[in-house]
């Protein structure tokens, strides 16, 4: 029996209440939920919102001119966390922010949310980048993509117990790298120069090898790994090649 198989089931009934606690949202993202929108995070939401705040920071602090950094989010979800854990943490002139998704309800939902929040950030509907206009250019593109694979999805019936309404918020494809590897072809276009996409997996579901296999073919450079002790998921960065 796989590991996913034997883990999941006991872990995930225990977390359930803690991944929608609009106590603990607010404590870990800064993010405020309106009565009755529902919103659920995971390990990688948390890992991912450390990342990009950790980045963000970093990159105002180095920069030499005033422009506001870009950042897009790809599959902002329920809540845009990521996105509104940054947007509550860096002063609104500093950043643009937008984020997409490939569900109208999830869409909605985040609109609400980021409203309540009182942040200036445009949300709207894409499958992945087909909403994206062509001229648009980001200084970070991060997505805690769906990286489960379909059958072993399917086996644990995660549809049914996150309670979502569809497949999109975990189904990764046949080897749970499908929509990544879309992700990251379809990106470096949209990278501005020295720009870099920012993922996350967790390696029960999405082996480190299969990772770096599925970020190979697309060139992208410097490519680091963060991997804290504390939580069971991995961020992934890497450079446009036009950097
Ligand atoms: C694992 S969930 C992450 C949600 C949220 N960002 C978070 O971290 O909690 C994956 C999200 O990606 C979205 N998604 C899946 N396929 C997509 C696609 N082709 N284009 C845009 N969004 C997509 C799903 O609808 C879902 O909201």
């Amino acid at each position: 029996m796989r590991l996913s198989h034997l883990v999941y089931p006991v872990v995930q009934p225990l977390l359930k209440r803690l991944r929608r606690s609009p106590w603990l949202i607010r404590y870990v993202f800064g993010v405020r939920l309106p009565r009755g929108v529902a919103v659920q995070y995971d390990p990688t939401t948390v890992l991912l919102a450390r990342t990009m705040n950790e980045m963000v920071a970093e990159s105002l602090a180095k920069r030499t001119n005033d422009r506001p950094l870009r950042l897009l989010e790809m599959g902002i979800g329920q809540g845009a966390l990521v996105s509104l854990s940054i947007a509550a943490q860096t002063p609104p002139d500093q950043v643009k922010i937008d984020g997409v998704d490939c569900s109208p309800s999830r869409v909605n939902s985040s609109q609400e949310v980021a409203r309540f929040n009182k942040h200036d950030v445009q949300f709207w509907l894409s499958d992945l980048f087909s909403e994206v206009t062509s001229e648009s250019t980001y200084d970070f593109i991060y997505f805690n993509p769906p990286y489960v694979p379909t059958q072993t999805g399917r086996e644990l019936q995660l549809t049914r117990r996150l309670e979502v309404d569809g497949d999109q918020m975990w189904d990764g494809g046949d080897d749970g790298a499908s929509v990544l590897r879309d992700f990251l072809d379809q990106s470096r276009r949209f990278l501005a120069p020295g720009g870099c996409v920012v993922f996350g997996v967790q390696e029960i579901f999405l082996p480190d090898a299969l990772v770096r296999e599925a970020m190979e073919p697309y060139g992208f450079q410097n490519v680091q790994k963060r991997k804290p002790r504390w939580l069971p998921s991995t961020v992934y960065i890497g450079y446009g090649a036009n950097e």
